[in-house]
């Protein structure tokens, strides 16, 4: 480090383009250090207004009348997250939660490759999403490092006539490895297969170039770095020419063309609205536009620039005041790989992020050993990484961390 680490955080701030965007987010203690917006992101202000006008106005007094606005809001807000993610209008739809739309959409893949019956995936992929698609069918599971990520060699050599489906993360859930989206999206088309990307940690936070891949299906969560809200609604992204073709497995009336014709047999619309299933969630669905709407002002180029910064600087005090305390990077070094947030391993990682959480800065674990540093572009400054840092040394050298408890608790 060339300059005092903290005067390097204000130039870097003073620098930021998009510093001003910390001002649109409801900030409830300043002298919290929040780095967990890869779990659940902050409350914009405008979606705090935009739920009022929900709830008093279009609830309150429009009630039934505000279905004929909020039956497009999925759509509407998918158009704007399609932006974020490389995709066009029309292609991507808010719907359920990630989990569900993993499931139609695999399925769907699987239904559309007869003949082929394995499921190509790699053993640290998001639980979640290991679950589902081993209740669809024969998984062949691909080794990736817990902080490298996705080997794209592994995945090539896993790839052969049986295999009708590959499903990955395209930032992984515990280290925030990039893996290469375009290289194997490319392979798998060459061995006949349909690729499903899991962009839980991608969208809002880094490009991901779904149509400029040739990108098939993709599933995504709102509540991370889209800013949402808990439990908003999830988005499915599904290639225009596919999806007069394929067979979602949950037949619902969203799905139906001419839906309140209440016909006898289910007769699916051609476009992304195939995929529905039921009445969608509406108050979610407006924090996902907002959201959205936020992180398309600033830009997804702007944003994924600022969270690698931010990455570098944090890897840079890792290496000058934690290394010597017993941690080690469990992150890519190299910017273009990580996503936004940095992962530290510590044996004792589990009561340093209960100490460093009474120190009031907001981190999250994953185990076995591993602290997760979320670096929400749109309203994290370098100077609160370096209070951060700051306060994860002092309390690590003082050993307060040993008068936290051990064991686990239930959210992590
Ligand atoms: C990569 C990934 N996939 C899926 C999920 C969760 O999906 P759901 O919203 O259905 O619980 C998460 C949650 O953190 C995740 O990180």
């Amino acid at each position: 480090m060339t300059q005092p680490a903290l005067a390097r955080a204000e130039a870097l701030d003073a620098a930021d383009p998009l510093a001003a965007y910390r001002d649109r987010f409801v900030i409830a203690d300043p002298e919290t250090v929040y780095l967990d917006g890869n779990s659940l992101g902050r409350l914009p202000v405008a979606t705090r207004e935009r739920l009022r006008v929900a709830i008093d106005v279009e609830w309150g007094a429009d009630l039934i009348d505000g279905w004929t606005r909020w039956i497009e809001l999925g759509r509407q807000a998918g158009d704007v997250l399609a932006g974020l993610v490389g995709a066009g209008p029309g292609e991507v739809i808010l719907s359920d939660s990630t989990s569900v739309n993993l499931y139609k959409l695999a399925s769907a893949a699987l239904a559309a490759r007869p003949g082929r019956r394995v499921i190509v995936t790699d053993d640290d992929n998001f639980p979640t999403d290991r679950y589902v698609l081993a209740g669809l069918g024969p998984v062949r599971l691909v080794h990736s490092d817990v902080d490298a990520g996705v080997d794209t060699d592994a995945v090539v050599h896993a790839l052969d006539d049986d295999v009708a489906l590959v499903s990955l993360s395209h930032v992984a859930y515990r280290s925030g490895a990039v893996c290469d989206l375009p290289g194997i999206t490319a392979a798998v088309h060459e061995a006949g297969a349909l690729v499903l990307w899991d962009l839980c940690h991608s969208a809002g936070a880094v490009p991901v170039g779904l149509a400029a891949a040739g990108v098939d299906l993709a599933v995504g969560c709102t509540y991370k770095h889209l800013n949402a809200g808990p439990g908003a609604p999830a988005f499915l992204y599904v290639r225009r020419d596919l999806q007069p073709v394929l067979r979602q497995p949950i037949q619902g009336w969203f799905g139906q063309s001419d839906q309140f014709g209440m016909g006898t047999g289910y007769a699916p619309v051609d476009t992304i609205e195939r995929f529905l299933v039921g009445t969608p969630p509406v108050l979610g669905g407006y924090a996902v536009l907002e959201g959205a709407r936020l992180s398309a002002e600033a830009g997804i180029g702007a944003i994924a620039r600022k969270g690698r910064a931010l990455g570098a600087y944090l890897i840079e005090l890792h290496d000058a005041w934690l290394a010597p305390l017993g941690f080690r990077l469990a992150s890519p070094r190299e910017d273009a790989r990580r996503g936004a947030h940095v992962t530290l391993h510590h044996p004792d990682a589990w009561r340093i992020c209960q100490a460093l959480k009474a120190a009031r800065v907001i981190p999250d674990h994953r185990v076995p050993d591993r602290l997760r540093l979320g670096l929400a572009p749109l309203y994290t400054r370098f100077v609160d990484v370096h209070i951060a840092m700051s306060r994860l040394r002092a309390l690590v050298q003082a050993g307060r961390h040993r008068e936290f408890p051990a064991e686990r608790a239930r959210v992590t």
